[in-house]
């Protein structure tokens, strides 16, 4: 669809390649799958998936089957790992796109064996996240002898997923000591045995032996939870232009609900970005950026359009990006109470994509 508003996330190639190199250097042994669900956490699932195959990825995570079906519909010869649940009615769509599935739960694991179709499947071990995995030592090992010893399966994975590995290393360390003590117990090991996700790949995947993959998500992006960012590149720029300019007398007021009213004559940017973009509500009162300089929103988001206090050095037509570059991911995150996957994921389709090779 074409597009015809100044309004665009940019996304930096580059920078996605060199935040796997800062993988491969903390996880040096481990292949590396980059987790692309939720369109890539915002930055475009097909696009990413169709770079990183030419430099040579070739496994892929998403989380529903819609998002894995999409993947296999433009590369037939990608590995994809469907990390959500399936149901069994859709089995057959799962074999017919070679999708590699995740098995839950014993319920889904007796479908499996039951149906009639070759399945390439992992099997999902809670070890404390307490979402979606088989929590019983015992059974687990018995049902992956049965799934091994299955004429049509083929049971290439066993996974778990850490609950704190970017907070509590504690707890992080005996869903690791849980899951080991399972992994030792197989007399046949499955092909991949993977348990990291960004946080753990960077910070204890270097010492972990018995594992093969790691599953690389919001870091892939350039973000983090964690405190030390190991060099990573924010990936995602969202950026706008100003408009249109409004001269404000002293005592005149801006947008629904007339929440800022101007303290002398002053200048005010009109931004065609709002929370139907996906900039939330809660961005009220932060800054924004423009010619390397911090500016302040003022006045309520509105669905369409928001609007920033500027200088007399400010004209119409000039770039302003509203996160991804001084203004951080980060910050935008602490600003509406939440974390930077959140403030990636929720940038919404009418938001167009603008991909570089280099960050501008
Ligand atoms: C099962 C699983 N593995 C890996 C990841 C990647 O996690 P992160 O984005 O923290 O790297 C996710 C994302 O939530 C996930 O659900």
């Amino acid at each position: 669809m074409k597009n015809y508003r100044p309004t665009w996330a940019e996304i930096n190639f580059e920078a996605i390649l060199h935040n796997l190199q800062v993988a491969k250097k903390q996880a040096p042994h481990k292949t590396i799958i980059p987790v692309i669900k939720a369109n890539g956490y915002g930055h475009g699932a097909v696009k990413i998936m169709k770079y990183l195959f030419e430099k040579g990825y070739d496994y892929f995570a998403v989380s529903t089957l819609e998002e894995a079906i999409e993947l296999r519909k433009v590369n037939a010869e990608i590995h994809i790992l469907m990390m959500g649940p399936i149901l069994p009615s859709d089995l057959a769509l799962a074999f017919k796109y070679k999708i590699e599935i995740t098995l839950y739960d014993s319920m889904i694991i007796e479908e499996v064996l039951s149906s009639s179709y070759d399945l390439i499947c992992h099997v999902k071990v809670d070890t404390g996240m307490h979402r979606y995995g088989l929590t019983d030592e015992s059974s687990i090992i018995q049902m992956i002898l049965k799934l091994q010893n299955s004429k049509h399966i083929d049971l290439k994975g066993v996974y778990t997923h850490f609950a704190t590995a970017d907070q509590d290393e504690k707890f992080y360390r005996i869903q690791v000591e849980r899951f080991h003590q399972i992994i030792q117990k197989l007399r046949v090991k499955p092909k991949m045995i993977h348990m990291s996700n960004s946080s753990s790949t960077l910070k204890y995947e270097k010492d972990v032996n018995d594992t093969t993959h790691v599953r690389y998500g919001i870091s892939l992006y350039g973000l983090s939870l964690d405190n030390k960012h190991y060099d990573l590149m924010p990936a995602m720029k969202l950026k706008t232009k100003i408009i249109t300019l409004k001269h404000l007398k002293s005592g005149e007021c801006v947008g629904y609900g007339q929440t800022y009213c101007a303290h002398q004559d002053e200048t005010i940017g009109i931004l065609p970005i709002g929370y139907a973009d996906g900039f939330l509500r809660r961005n009220k009162n932060g800054d924004v950026e423009i010619r390397h300089k911090r500016y302040p929103l003022v006045g309520n988001i509105c669905m369409d359009a928001c609007f920033v206090k500027v200088d007399e050095t400010i004209k119409v037509g000039d770039v302003v990006t509203l996160f991804g570059g001084l203004i951080t991911t980060d910050e935008v995150a602490k600003r509406n109470q939440t974390i930077n996957y959140e403030i990636v994921t929720s940038i919404s389709y009418r938001v167009p994509k603008k991909y570089v090779r280099r960050s501008s």
